[in-house]
């Protein structure tokens, strides 16, 4: 099969076009006919090799966390059977950017008829990192005041959406040119971070997620309710040390590490259905083009997400 893979960790050109194996499916695995794939910060992290202690230095290496397309082949007991579109985020070694991929079945969830493949491929990594990280340390309630900090991004722009689904009064945190796009999304508030500090502010919030993590926990401090939370999507050594420091105080910090949950994009899935959830594709490049997709997604400009099309729709 086709497939965008690198040789070497390295720039943007080492990501390039190969004949690979057709992948084989294990059992209570699908074998999936890719039409589009997500890109991701973690897929430039990756093949810049700074996550190589977790990716390892087996090349060729395929890339891409995001997949959504169809069925080709399933266990005869499985509850996919071929020709269903769906979509999954797939485990650390990836291999979305390719014709076909085999995914475990707890990964995978059907794609609601009304969104397109590309939507549906922009969706689960970053869509389950939001929902995940809103999570932690508990639901949100009716009229929680949360605030969202890189509410343009892939996973804030879901965050302020599933957090309005949850009932949530938001706040983003975006620039300039992004803040009819946040509205839009559902925000409350809008803290422009290019006139502001975000934390300048009287307002008070359960739950602060740093969905771009340029913030800290001490920084945010300030804004958050007594028994509040600061959420950050790295998590670095800092904020292990703050884990441990929770214990000794009221408001807590804490890092999501996003996992590969079917039954987690089952409910981003049933919200898509519903049209409450959106994807917002900022641009589609074909396979081929992966390292101008690569170049576009390190600059962190990206207004909600950007896919690669194997199959066009
Ligand atoms: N821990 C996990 O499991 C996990 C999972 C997913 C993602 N992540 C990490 O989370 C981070 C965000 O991911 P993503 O997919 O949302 O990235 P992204 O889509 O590439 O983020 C780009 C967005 O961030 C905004 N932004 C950049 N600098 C900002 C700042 N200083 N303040 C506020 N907004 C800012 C940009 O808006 P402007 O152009 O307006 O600045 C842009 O819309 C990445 O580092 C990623 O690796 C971690």
């Amino acid at each position: 099969m086709k497939a965008l893979a690198i040789r070497q960790y390295g720039g943007p050109e080492q990501l390039q076009i190969m004949e690979t194996a057709l992948p084989k499916p294990n059992h209570k695995e699908v074998l999936v006919r890719i039409h589009a794939a997500g890109i991701n910060p973690v897929d430039y992290k990756i093949r810049s090799g700074s996550l190589s202690w977790i990716s390892g230095s087996k090349f060729p290496k395929i890339l891409g966390g995001d997949i959504a397309g169809v069925v080709e082949q399933a266990d005869k007991d499985s509850v996919y059977k071929p020709g269903d579109r769906v979509f999954a985020m797939l485990s650390i070694k990836g291999g979305g950017y390719a014709e076909f991929v085999t995914v475990k079945e707890t990964q995978l969830c059907l794609i609601p008829e009304v969104i397109s493949m590309q939507d549906a491929a922009a969706t689960p990594l970053a869509a389950l990192t939001a929902l995940q990280g809103l999570q932690i340390r508990g639901n949100i309630n009716e009229g929680d005041k949360i605030l969202i900090n890189g509410a343009s991004g892939g996973v804030g722009s879901f965050a302020v959406q599933i957090a309005k689904a949850m009932g949530a009064n938001v706040t983003a945190v975006c620039s300039t040119k992004n803040i009819a796009f946040v509205k839009d999304l559902g925000a409350d508030e809008v803290i422009d971070y290019t006139k502001k500090d975000f934390t300048d502010t009287d307002n008070r919030f359960k739950k602060v997620f740093d969905a771009v993590a340029k913030s800290s926990f001490n920084k945010c401090k300030s804004i958050m309710d007594e028994n509040g939370t600061y959420i950050t999507t790295l998590p670095s050594p800092a904020i292990f040390l703050h884990k441990a420091l929770n214990l000794l105080r009221k408001q807590k910090a804490a890092a999501v590490l996003v996992k590969p949950l079917g039954t987690d994009l089952t409910f981003i899935a049933d919200l898509m259905k519903k049209g409450i959830v959106q994807a917002y594709v900022q641009k589609a490049f074909p396979l081929a083009e992966g390292a101008e997709a690569h170049k576009l997604i390190e600059t962190e400009r990206v207004r909600g997400k950007i896919v690669l099309t194997v199959i066009p729709d």
